[in-house]
């Protein structure tokens, strides 16, 4: 069906993102248990329990909107769990692994903050102020845990990994 107002493009915005929260939340758990580093596993573990709560953030949403939650399939975010876990795959275990997990999750939160950016953009637009607040907390949640994970590497784990042993 085509789309043929903003509204329609922000709700489809939404259902892709509900969406892609839920995958996420199914691959973390592994991914914190492939981490040698131990503040980078406690980042992963943390961020997981952040991503609960912005699923149910999202619900919040559909519920303000009076739109059924419904998940439309997130091929973006499919894809970098799937490069994540090839990385996962083909690292040695230790630092090396922790730095290339670092690499494919900042590209997750990446994603994540270039959806929530104009879903709040969008919201604001459209006068759903209420969603734009909600939103805007999950924006800000992504954006440090990026900037969490581009610490974790430039502080150590990033010199560990250079200096882990082929
Ligand atoms: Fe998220
Ligand atoms: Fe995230």
């Amino acid at each position: 069906m085509k789309m043929k107002t903003l509204e329609d493009v922000f709700q489809d915005e939404l259902f892709d993102v509900y969406d892609a929260e839920q995958r996420l939340i199914k691959a973390l758990p592994e991914m914190a248990k492939q981490a040698t580093d131990p503040k980078l596993a406690e980042a992963l573990r943390s961020h997981l329990r952040e991503t609960e709560g912005q699923l149910q953030r999202l619900e919040q949403v559909f519920k303000i909107l009076g739109v059924k939650a419904q998940k439309e399939k997130c091929e973006a975010m499919k894809g970098l769990i799937e490069e994540a876990e090839q990385l996962m795959k083909h690292t040695a275990e230790g630092a090396v692994r922790d730095a290339a997990m670092i690499s494919a999750a900042q590209k997750v939160e990446h994603y994540e903050i270039a959806s929530y950016g104009t879903l709040v953009a969008l919201a604001t637009t459209l006068g759903h102020t209420e969603a734009a607040d909600i939103l805007h907390e999950t924006l800000k949640e992504e954006k440090n845990a990026d900037s969490m994970l581009s610490m974790l590497a430039e502080d150590h784990v990033n010199d560990n990994a250079m200096r882990q042993a082929a």
